[in-house]
C-alpha cells in the first residue's frame, strides 16, 4: 500500500533512527592473526568469551546446558579506533582488535576483567589477568590450601587423595570457578569450561597477576560482573545450574562406616540408634556388602534378604544408601550380568588398539563404563533397577576420579579412548585426558537420571566423590579421605565454604575423621557439633578402626552429641528452607560470613570473621574456635551490633565478644531481624511432628523470614504441593507486629498452630496479642527474654503484640 506524505515522514525518521543505532549482534566474532574469537552475553551480567586457533572451539560443554550458553542478551557494537566494544545494559567487552585482549567491565564502564590470551600452535592456551591488591580468591571447588586463594596456584585433576593434607593438590573434583573479592566486597566471577588438567596461578608466580594455563581444549570462559558475592552466585548457578531440592532425609544425620559386614550388624546399629535416642535418617553400606567388591551384587551369606532389612529400616524410620562404585570386575564367564552386559553392547572404555582398557580397584581387574555416552549412561542407569526394588534410598558413587590401585598416576592412561555421544558435542572419539576430570560428573549423572527414570516422582539421591562443574545438578559431595585431626576439622570447614561457593551446596565432611589415628572423644564430640551444621552430615570411617559412632565414650560425650543432634532436627524447617532456596537461586546454605555481609572484607586479614567462622542460612553465625584444640579464650567479630544468643536467646552486648571455649557449648549467634522457624524434636525426618511450629523472632532491622515445607520426598512440589511463605516483623509504638505474606502452594501444613519466641523482651511484662478479631494466649518465658504467643496457624495476616 503505498504512503501518502504525512505518512511518510514518520517512516522516513524510523529508518534515520535504525541507520545510526548502533549494530546489535547475538554474537561477536572475530579473526586475527590466526587466532578467532567469538563474545556472547548468554545470561544477564555474564559475558563468555571463546578462542580457538585457526576456527572456534568446539561449543559444547559437560558444565553449562545448551540451553544456558545460547545468547540471550543483544550486544550493541560500537568501533573506536583498534577497539570494538560490546555491551549489553550490565556488561561490556572491550576487545583490542589488534591483540585480541579483551576487556570486562560493569555496566558503569568498571574494568573487572583483562584477559589477555596466548594460543600454542598445537594445543594449549595461557590466559593471563591483572590481580588487584586487595582481591581476596575463594572457590575452585575442594581444594585445601588458604581459604583465600590469592597467592595459591592449583591444579585441576580429580585424584584420589587419601589422607590428603592442607598442601595436597589437587584433591578429588574440579570446578574451574573462582570469585575475586575486593575489600570493598565487590565481586566478580571467572569461570573456565575446560575439563582438561588446567592451572590456576592466583599471584603465586607472578605477584597481581592470574594465570590461567591449560594443556589442551578449548579457550571457553565466562566472566559474571556481580557486582555482589550472591550475584555472581546466582549467575554462576544459571550457567551452570542448581542442586536440585535434595528429600529432606538427605538433611537428617547419617551413620556410615567402612563397613557394616553383616545384616545383624546394620540392625545393630539401627537399633542403637534408636534405643540411644540419637536422631538419624540414613545408614549406608560401603564396599563389603557386595559379593567379591563387585558393584552391583550383594554378598547373599552376610545379607541373606536386602529387601527385608531395607523394609524392617523403613520400620525405625532410617532409609538406606548402598555404595555402587563405576568399576566393573572383569569377570568373563562368570556370569557377572553388568560386565556381561556392557562387554555385548561395547560399553567400556578401550585402549587406543581397541582391547578393553582394564585397571585395578576394589574387585581387582577391572573396566570402564564410558560415560561420555548417553547409551552408557542409560544402562548404567538400569542397573539400579534391582536395588530401587529392593527399597533402597539413594547411591553413593565413590572411587570415580577414576582411582586406579597400583599405577603412578593412580588413574587411568590418558590416551584410554572415550566415544563422546551426548548432548551437543559432535559425535568423536576423546582422550581421557580431556574426559578425566568429568569422569566422575558423568558417572553420577548417569545414576542420579536412571534414577530418576525409575521412579519419576522420587527425588533422588546421589552422593559422589570426584566431581565438575555443574555436578550439583546430580549428586551431593563430601570431600573424601580426611583425618581424624583438629586440623582437619578445621580444615574441612573451609571446603565445604569453597564447595559452596563453587556451586556444591550439599557437601560434608566425614564426622570424626575417616583415616589416621581413631579421634579423641573431644575431638568427636567438637565433630559433630560442627557436622549438626554442615549441609550434608554424615559420620564415616576407614575400615579396622575403633568404633566411631556417636555413642562411643563416656555418657557426657554422648550426652553433647546427642543435644546437638536434635538440635540439627529441631532446626529442620530453616535448613530445609534454606535449601528449597538453594534450589532456585544456588546460594548455598553454609556460607562465609561475606557472603551475607560483604562489608565485613573491609576489616582486614581475618576476612572479617569469614576463615573461623561461618554461616548457616542467612540468619546463623557459627563460631567455632579458631585454634580448635586449644582451651584458650578467643574473640568472635559479629558483623554488626544487636545480635542475639542462639542458645540463650538473649542478645549479646557489643560488636566483639570473647568466648571461653567449653567442651559442651558451640557459640552460635542470629542474626538481629532473623524469624527462625524451628520444630519438635523428631528422631526422623520420616515422622512427622506434630504440635506446633515455633518460629523465634529476634527483633532488629530488616526483620524477616521463610517458610518452606513440602512432603520431602516426591516431586509433588513441582505440581504445587508445597507451602512457601514470607514473615516479616515491625516494630510498632506499643510493642511489635508480626506480618504473614500470604502463602504460596497448596501443602497443608502438619502443624495444628504457632508459637512465637520474641526474643529480647526484656522488660519482662506479659504481652497481649491479637490477630485478626481473636486475642491469643501469651506469656513470658524468662529463661530466654522472651514473650511467647500461641497463635492459630496464619497462612496470611498480621499478629499485634503490645507490651
Ligand atoms: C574410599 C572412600 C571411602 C570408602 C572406601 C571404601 O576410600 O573415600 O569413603 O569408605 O573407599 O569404599
Amino acid at each position: 500500500m503505498p504512503l501518502k506524505p504525512s505518512r511518510l515522514w514518520p517512516a522516513l525518521l524510523v529508518l534515520l533512527a535504525f541507520t545510526v543505532r548502533a549494530e546489535t549482534v547475538d554474537r561477536f566474532t572475530l579473526s586475527r592473526g590466526g587466532v578467532a574469537l567469538e563474545v556472547s552475553a548468554p545470561a544477564g551480567g555474564v559475558v563468555r568469551i571463546r578462542m580457538g586457533r585457526g576456527q572456534l572451539p568446539e561449543d559444547a560443554s559437560w558444565a553449562v546446558p545448551a540451553s544456558a550458553r545460547r545468547p540471550l542478551t543483544p550486544l550493541q557494537v560500537h568501533r573506536t579506533g583498534a577497539y570494538v566494544e560490546l555491551r549489553t545494559p550490565t556488561v561490556a567487552a572491550r576487545i583490542d582488535i589488534r591483540t585480541l585482549r579483551t576487556e570486562v567491565l560493569d555496566g558503569s564502564g568498571q574494568l573487572l576483567f583483562d584477559g589477555c590470551a596466548a594460543l600454542a600452535s598445537a594445543a594449549g592456551f595461557q590466559l593471563r589477568a591483572r590481580l588487584s591488591g586487595d582481591d581476596h580468591i575463594f572457590g575452585l571447588g575442594d581444594k585445601t590450601g588458604t581459604f583465600d586463594r590469592k597467592g595459591g596456584s592449583f591444579v585441576m585433576w580429580n585424584s584420589d587423595a587419601y589422607k590428603f593434607s592442607q598442601a595436597t593438590d589437587p584433591l578429588y573434583k574440579s570446578v574451574p570457578f573462582f570469585m575475586a573479592v575486593s575489600d570493598g566486597g565487590r565481586a566478580t566471577g571467572v569461570f573456565l569450561d575446560n575439563s582438561w588438567r588446567t592451572r590456576f596461578d592466583f599471584g603465586k608466580a607472578e605477584r597481581d597477576g592470574l594465570t590461567i594455563s591449560g594443556e589442551g581444549g578449548p579457550l571457553d570462559y565466562y566472566v559474571m560482573v556481580g557486582p555482589a558475592p550472591q550475584d555472581v552466585l546466582k549467575q554462576y548457578a544459571q550457567l551452570t545450574g542448581m542442586p536440585p531440592l535434595m528429600p529432606q532425609w538427605a538433611l537428617g544425620f547419617q551413620q556410615s562406616k567402612w563397613s557394616y559386614k553383616t545384616d545383624a550388624e546394620v540392625r545393630a546399629i539401627a537399633s542403637r540408634l534408636r534405643s540411644e535416642n540419637l536422631p538419624a535418617d540414613v545408614i549406608y553400606m560401603d564396599i563389603d556388602y557386595q559379593d567379591r567388591s563387585r558393584p552391583f551384587t550383594v554378598n547373599r551369606e552376610a545379607f541373606p534378604d536386602l529387601p527385608q532389612l531395607a523394609r524392617d529400616l523403613r520400620e525405625q524410620d532410617l532409609r538406606l544408601v548402598l555404595i555402587t562404585d563405576p568399576h566393573i570386575a572383569k569377570a568373563p564367564g562368570q556370569g557377572y550380568a553388568p560386565y556381561d552386559s556392557g562387554v555385548a553392547q561395547d560399553l567400556f572404555l578401550k585402549l587406543p588398539g581397541g582391547g578393553l582398557y582394564s585397571g585395578d580397584v576394589w574387585p581387582g581387574a577391572s573396566v570402564f563404563p564410558d560415560f561420555s555416552r548417553a547409551v552408557v549412561r542409560d544402562w548404567w542407569g538400569r542397573l539400579y533397577a534391582g536395588f530401587v526394588d529392593a527399597g533402597v534410598a539413594g547411591f553413593w558413587n565413590d572411587m570415580n576420579e577414576p582411582a586406579i590401585f597400583n599405577v603412578a598416576a593412580k588413574t587411568m592412561p590418558l590416551d584410554v579412548v572415550h566415544r563422546i555421544a551426548s548432548d551437543d558435542f559432535r559425535p568423536r572419539t576423546a582422550s581421557h585426558a580431556e574426559l578425566h576430570n568429568v569422569y566422575g560428573q558423568l558417572n553420577s549423572r548417569a545414576t542420579f537420571e536412571g534414577l530418576l527414570r525409575l521412579q519419576p516422582d522420587a527425588r533422588p539421591f546421589v552422593l559422589t566423590r570426584a566431581s565438575f562443574a555443574g555436578g550439583q545438578r546430580y549428586a551431593a559431595t563430601w570431600t573424601g579421605d580426611n583425618v581424624s585431626s583438629w586440623q582437619h576439622l578445621k580444615m574441612g570447614v573451609h571446603q565445604l565454604i569453597n564447595l559452596g561457593l563453587s556451586g556444591f551446596a550439599y557437601a560434608g565432611n566425614d564426622v570424626g575423621g575417616y583415616a589416621g589415628e581413631a579421634p579423641s572423644p573431644e575431638l568427636l564430640t567438637r565433630w559433630f557439633q560442627i557436622g549438626a551444621f554442615m549441609p550434608l552430615f554424615r559420620s564415616h570411617a576407614e575400615t579396622n578402626r575403633p568404633d566411631q559412632e556417636p555413642w562411643v565414650g563416656a555418657a557426657a560425650q554422648v550426652d553433647i552429641r546427642r543435644r546437638f543432634i536434635a538440635e540439627r532436627y529441631r532446626l529442620m524447617p530453616y535448613l530445609y528452607t534454606a535449601a528449597e532456596h538453594n534450589s532456585r537461586t544456588g546460594i548455598p546454605l553454609l556460607r562465609p560470613v561475606f557472603l551475607n555481609f560483604p562489608d565485613v572484607l573491609a576489616k582486614g586479614d581475618r576476612l572479617g570473621g569469614s576463615e573461623d567462622q561461618f554461616m548457616v542460612g542467612g540468619d546463623l553465625l557459627v563460631a567455632p574456635s579458631p585454634t580448635q584444640e586449644s582451651p584458650g579464650d578467643y574473640a568472635v567479630e559479629l558483623p554488626g551490633t544487636g545480635w542475639y544468643d542462639y542458645w540463650s536467646g538473649r542478645r549479646v552486648a557489643g560488636q566483639r565478644l570473647t568466648v571461653t571455649p567449653t567442651l559442651d557449648s558451640l557459640p552460635v549467634y542470629v542474626r538481629p531481624g532473623a524469624i527462625l522457624p524451628r520444630q519438635p524434636l523428631v528422631q526422623s525426618t520420616a515422622i512427622t511432628p506434630t504440635g506446633r511450629l515455633e518460629l523465634h523472632i529476634y527483633p532488629g532491622p530488616d526483620c524477616r523470614g521463610d517458610l518452606y515445607a513440602d512432603d520431602g520426598v516426591s516431586q509433588a512440589y513441582r505440581r504445587g504441593a508445597f507451602l512457601r511463605q514470607h514473615l516479616r516483623c515491625e516494630t510498632t509504638p506499643t510493642g511489635l507486629r508480626v506480618l504473614f505474606d500470604s502463602r504460596q502452594g497448596g501443602w497443608a501444613p502438619w502443624w495444628s498452630g504457632l508459637s512465637l519466641v520474641i526474643h529480647g523482651w526484656a522488660d519482662g511484662a506479659v504481652p497481649a496479642a491479637v490477630a485478626g478479631t481473636a486475642t491469643l494466649a501469651t506469656s513470658l518465658d524468662p529463661a530466654q527474654d522472651a514473650a511467647v504467643v500461641l497463635a492459630p496457624d496464619m497462612p496470611g495476616g498480621a499478629i499485634d503484640i503490645t507490651r
